[in-house]
């Protein structure tokens, strides 16, 4: 999962959204920790449950780690801050559909599946489309 963070995260950049899906525990902030981490080196990346948004400065552009779980209603995204962000930064979102409605038509979707001991990720450029 964090080798995976780390060759994906090379093909991004600002302006983009990638949406992690998947159970509680299915690997979303491994994956994230893995991105963040071949950046910035081994710092730490702890999980956003709480404080929702956890920004990072990166090399070229600032990163967003956000976990809206507990997110009562898609409006209050607004005053996270996440449309600037979804322009200026790179962000990456841990349970997306609790702001369904502002998560831009073309965020890369990333589903963490459990499958035995491992995972299973399945990628979805576009809305609707698998
Ligand atoms: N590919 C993998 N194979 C086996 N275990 C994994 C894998 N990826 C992550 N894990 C483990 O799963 C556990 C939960 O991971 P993580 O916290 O990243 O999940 P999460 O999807 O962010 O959970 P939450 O829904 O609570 O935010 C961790 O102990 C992590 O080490
Ligand atoms: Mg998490």
């Amino acid at each position: 999962m964090l080798r995976f963070g780390a060759r994906l995260i090379a093909q991004l950049s600002a302006g983009q959204v990638v949406c992690l899906t998947g159970d509680l525990g299915a690997g979303k902030t491994t994956l994230v920790r893995g991105m963040i981490q071949s950046l910035l080196g081994p710092i730490d990346v702890p999980s956003p449950t709480y404080t929702l948004v956890q920004t990072y400065e990166g090399p070229e552009f600032e990163l967003w780690h956000c976990d809206v779980y507990r997110l009562e209603k898609p409006e209050d995204g607004y005053e996270l801050g996440l449309i600037e962000a979804f322009e200026d930064a790179l962000c990456l979102i841990e349970w997306p559909d609790k702001i369904e409605p502002l998560i831009p038509e073309d965020a890369l979707h990333i589903n963490i599946a459990f499958e035995g001991e491992g995972r299973k990720l399945t990628m979805t450029g576009f809305k609707g489309i698998t």
